[in-house]
């Protein structure tokens, strides 16, 4: 089971593989922003991935379109549209 790191809130949980950020970040009372409630749309919960971005799931056509449209950094992801397969730390501006 892959751990996910918050930083710089100092939490670190265990999360079943394949679950998204934004699942694991819910379960855990970890705030992430959002409007749409995970559908893959308003791209508030893009998270930058400090280490382990090769443990994430390839993004889809759909994550991919939201990246583009909000000009998202090579390391930033859609937290309810990417899955968590290794240990990762991720980060926003807001934590
Ligand atoms: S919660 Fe809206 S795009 Fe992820």
């Amino acid at each position: 089971m892959p751990f996910v790191y918050f930083v710089p809130l100092g939490v670190e949980v265990k999360c079943e593989s394949g679950s998204t950020i934004f699942d694991v970040a819910k379960k855990n009372s970890i705030p992430i922003a959002e409007s749409c409630g995970g559908d893959k749309i308003c791209g508030h919960c893009r998270v930058k991935v400090i280490e382990g971005i090769e443990s994430l799931s390839a993004p889809s056509q759909e994550e991919e379109k939201i990246m583009h449209r909000y000009k998202f950094d090579i390391d930033e992801r859609l937290a309810c549209a990417v899955k968590v397969y290794g240990d990762i730390k991720i980060t926003t501006s807001y934590w």
